[in-house]
């Protein structure tokens, strides 16, 4: 069967857009924010290494599986999935693939909007001169005075949510990819910028040494884990929003070359954002590496307040993180909109006002959980700790893992071929062999330990 050209909503206007694209939504909170404290937390070097093992060896496979998807649907992930399903004449079950993913999708939009506006909130907050001078504790009273103020949290979520709308409301070619094409670039520069200031006014040398001496004496299995759910999350992989993109990805785009040039900016960036950050922490005395969540929003505004021209450097900081948190959500909303605009005949406009706003009022539980609902427990976890958990932990492997099984085992080989067209015989069986047998045994390995981990050890 001839691959159809388009979609209902659209196709990006080249090759390059899409990369732009399913770049926007891997670069995100998981790079600037979260990998390097992670990496931080977990030793440096080592963890990087098998970070970047596991973006090759899992990651691009299950991300080419994703978007293969949907480009032969063509529609949104849970249209494509049940139509790709029955085209393979595969057992229905399948199709709840599709529904896993997006449903993930909008818990993560729901808290992520959240992290995105205190990054938001924070460029006011370095920009104003608020921090100059602090120190640990002072910097530490700012971000706790933040968290425990549910009007200035909601405000900022507001905010980014319909900036998120804005984008997503001008549909596939006008408002997303208009989007990315301008916020890419303009982020890959600051991010350069950025790299440049912590060259000259940071400690760039302690911190290269930090991210790139392995030390295997400090890899442990938690740290492999925690590196392989770092690479599924920051690739965006198994929430949908990979698969819908890729439903709007020319027919002509070699798969395999262009998840790996994806993945090979993530990755960069993720490894440059780690260098700018631990330069400045590590050119201020007194500031532990592995502070935690707290790495980006404590430890750093104390490093920015304490070098020259740290209020320039810190504001752009907190844009270009705020700017990689939009191009993610982005990506996030996307999936269910068209799959309302599909389903249930509704135009763009309401289908993103009902979505947003649902996933605003689901935020508000994780806005709440930092302060007026702090000690309401679920299993054990705040609000926030529960969803971010439930995603990042419970839905995303399972759903990773159901997309390299039902690639690798369920969907017709013929329909697989069309989507490895131009890619030569020896990738294409590398990447079988790959979904078929080390990617579910990994992904399976991440769950079980997961679980473990949390509840029974
Ligand atoms: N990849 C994004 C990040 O690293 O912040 C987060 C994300 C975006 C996850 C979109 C999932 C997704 F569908």
């Amino acid at each position: 069967m001839a691959l159809q050209q388009k979609g209902m909503h659209g196709a990006w206007v080249s090759r390059w857009t899409f990369i732009m694209a399913a770049t926007g939504s891997a670069v995100g909170l998981g790079n600037m924010w979260k990998f390097p404290y992670v990496a931080g937390s977990n030793g440096g070097g080592a963890f990087v290494l098998m970070y970047l093992i596991c973006i090759l060896l899992i990651g691009v496979p299950v991300m080419m599986a994703e978007v293969m998807i949907g480009r032969h649907g063509r529609k949104s992930p849970i249209n494509s999935v049940r139509d790709t399903v029955a085209e393979s004449g595969a057992d229905k079950r399948w199709g709840s693939l599709g529904w896993l993913g997006v449903v993930a999708g909008m818990l993560i939009l729901s808290f992520y909007a959240v992290i995105a506006g205190w990054a938001l909130g924070y460029i006011f907050e370095v920009a104003s001169g608020n921090l100059i001078g602090a120190n640990g504790a002072s910097a530490g009273t700012v971000f706790e005075n933040l968290l425990a103020d549910p009007s200035r949290l909601v405000l900022w979520q507001t905010i980014f949510m319909l900036l998120c709308v804005g984008v997503v409301v001008g549909g596939v070619k006008k408002g997303l990819g208009v989007a990315v094409e301008i916020l890419m670039p303009l982020l890959f520069l600051m991010m350069l910028v950025l790299l440049g200031f912590s060259v000259l006014k940071g400690n760039f040398a302690a911190a290269w040494a930090f991210l790139f001496d392995f030390d295997f004496a400090a890899l442990n299995w938690r740290a492999v884990l925690e590196a392989m759910g770092q690479a599924f999350f920051t690739l965006s992989i198994g929430m949908g929003a990979i698969m819908a993109y890729g439903a709007y990805m020319p027919e002509k785009a070699n798969i395999g070359k262009t998840i790996l040039v994806v993945a090979f900016f993530d990755s960069a960036v993720a490894i440059i954002s780690g260098l700018i950050i631990f330069s400045f922490v590590f050119a201020t005395q007194g500031i532990e590496p592995s502070a935690g969540p707290g790495l980006m929003f404590i430890s750093l505004p104390v490093a920015f307040g304490a070098m020259p021209g740290g209020v320039l450097i810190g504001s752009i900081f907190f844009v270009l993180v705020s700017i990689a948190a939009w191009s993610s959500a982005i990506s996030l909303l996307e999936p269910c909109v068209a799959w309302l605009i599909e389903t249930k005949n509704l135009d763009r406009v309401r289908a993103n006002l009902m979505l947003a706003g649902f996933a605003w009022l689901l935020g508000l539980g994780s806005v709440f959980s930092f302060n007026i609902w702090s000690e309401y427990r679920l299993l054990g976890f705040t609000f926030f700790d529960f969803l971010d958990f439930l995603t990042a932990n419970i839905m995303l492997p399972i759903s990773g893992l159901m997309i390299a099984l039902f690639v690798g085992y369920a969907m017709n080989k013929k329909l697989v071929e069309e989507q490895l067209e131009g890619t030569s015989q020896t990738v294409s069986s590398l990447w079988l062999f790959t979904v078929r047998n080390i990617a579910p045994v990994a992904i399976a390995a991440v769950f079980v330990m997961g679980i473990y981990d949390k509840f029974l050890s």
